[in-house]
């Protein structure tokens, strides 16, 4: 019998991997490139849509071929995406409109700020699940269409569409300006700002307090199902899921019990809890988002903690400070010493996210006194992201009512023991990491073979997780908590530095 797989791409951040997978959720092949980051200005993220498109043409057919195995053998192509990035194309040529402003672009501001006073914003902010943070894509939306001369004309004029990266490479795949399929999912939807997380539908009170024009925008479907069929790359081959890359790990974790958390370690951290059948409002500074969608059946929702910088932090250490020179070294640089010697660094580069949503903050290194070396400020780095995530654990714990008992996580930064046990002992419950740590493509790989059958159902997934490692807590209570009242300290310093 000829075995049969299925495809993941992630089209992450900071590079689009393509995987592929057998019936047994294990890794066969992967295909990675990156993509230019641009930053125009101070705040200004940009990505180059057509670059990453020209990126999944190169990866898709390496790692078909690096499996040994031949188009017909796939049953699904499954994306996860980067959320929130949002680009915005000519219908008839395919041409972007200038460059896709990615998640953590912060020039939108003004238009937040202005929207924040409007007397609707609390209404806006419940039907969507959102704070009103340049993050997400309406805020972005806006600021192109009044900034990007004749734009909004030709928007109006049904000229150009919109779309989140899944949806700009599924038009693609699918045929682009000879009849691409303009589609997106509930939860790359849920991230834009304009739909109502109840209906699952546009809202047309969102757009018109955002003043986008609905023409532009893609048609909401479920997370998992046949989408249209691929004109080129892998032609003849489904595309049958689509997620948000952080939606796609939850499912790769197999989280598909309420009371379910997963925290991925990528540029930024996502910790996202199912909380079932119901939208639960956060009172504390976390977004209410869809997490995931079957088709036929109704969505299920999550509760998120949404750190923007992490990994990238390690990346800046890497690269704009010159401290390492590849991003595992940090951990061996910050085993150099005891400790932080006094030392905490808040990266507040695009503002801060949860629980604060403060577009204003700007990061801070505190502490500094001349016994600081480079090994303390590594781990104040990455002490950084276990202070982080403490920080949405406990709006996790206050919102839901419950206390988080263990958490599962992925994503590169979780080779890194150090950050790992420190993760533990911060967040004082256990940590652990399945086998397969790829579970963003996992996860819109599972999604996509639930599609058509490969699996049979959640059950059959759930039988695929396997734990790899486990952390348990070992630091003492009153260290822990002086620990963080001074981290909490030093995140107050990052509040207002951008004078309005
Ligand atoms: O919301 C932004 C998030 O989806 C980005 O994830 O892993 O591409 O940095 P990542």
């Amino acid at each position: 019998m000829v075995s049969r797989y299925v495809i993941a791409i992630d089209q992450g951040t900071t590079s689009t991997r393509c995987i592929v997978f057998d019936q047994r959720g294990s890794l066969v092949s992967v295909a990675q490139r990156e993509h230019r980051q641009l930053y125009p200005r101070p705040g200004w993220v940009e990505h180059d849509a057509v670059e990453i498109w020209r990126n999944v043409r190169r990866i898709v057919p390496r790692a078909v071929a690096e499996a040994g195995i031949d188009a017909s053998q796939v049953v699904g192509i499954g994306i996860a995406n980067q959320r929130e990035t949002s680009v915005l194309w000519d219908r008839r040529t395919g041409e972007p409109v200038g460059q896709a402003l990615v998640w953590q672009d912060t020039r939108a501001d003004g238009v937040v700020e202005e929207l924040a006073a409007h007397a609707d914003a609390k209404d806006v902010e419940t039907r969507c699940g959102l704070p009103l943070a340049t993050y997400f894509s309406a805020p972005k939306l806006r600021w192109q269409l009044a900034h990007v001369p004749g734009l909004r004309e030709r928007a109006e004029r049904g000229e150009i569409l919109f779309g989140t990266m899944e949806t700009w490479l599924i038009w693609n795949l699918t045929g682009g300006p000879r009849g691409g399929v303009h589609v997106t999912d509930v939860t790359n939807a849920s991230r834009t700002m304009l739909m109502d997380l109840r209906t699952l539908q546009w809202s047309p009170e969102q757009l018109e307090f955002f003043d986008i024009p609905a023409g532009i925008l893609p048609e909401i479907r479920s997370s998992a199902e046949v989408y249209g069929v691929c004109s080129t790359v892998l032609p003849g081959v489904a595309i049958t899921a689509a997620l948000g890359d952080q939606q796609a790990a939850l499912f790769g974790q197999v989280c598909f019990a309420p009371g379910d958390a997963k925290c991925t370690y990528g540029t930024g951290s996502f910790l996202l809890l199912n909380t079932g059948a119901e939208v639960v409002q956060s009172t504390h500074g976390l977004l209410s988002t869809v997490g995931y969608q079957i088709a036929g059946e109704p969505a299920t929702y999550a509760l998120e903690g949404s750190i923007a910088i992490t990994g990238s932090l390690v990346q800046w250490f890497r690269d704009s400070l010159g401290l390492i020179s590849t991003a595992p070294e940090i951990e061996t640089l910050a085993r150099t010493v005891e400790d932080n010697g006094g030392c905490y660094i808040v990266p507040a580069f695009s503002g801060l996210f949860a629980p604060y949503w403060r577009s204003e903050a700007r990061g801070v290194i505190v502490g500094l006194t001349s016994y600081i070396t480079k090994g303390h400020l590594a781990r104040a780095v990455l002490e950084a992201t276990g202070w982080q995530t403490r920080e949405v654990v406990d709006a996790m714990n206050a919102d839901s009512g419950l206390d988080l008992r263990t958490l599962r996580v992925d994503g590169g930064m979780t080779s890194d023991n150090l950050l790992m046990q420190f993760l533990a002992d911060v967040l004082d419950v256990p940590v652990v990491r399945p086998m397969v740590a790829e579970t963003v493509s996992l996860g819109a790989a599972y999604a996509a073979g639930l599609a058509v059958g490969y699996w049979a159902d959640l059950a059959a997934l759930r039988q695929n997780w396997h734990r790899a490692a486990q952390w348990i807590p070992a630091m003492a209570a009153d260290r822990r908590a002086e620990e963080y009242d001074n981290w909490q300290r030093a995140v107050e310093r990052t509040f207002g530095w951008i004078k309005p």
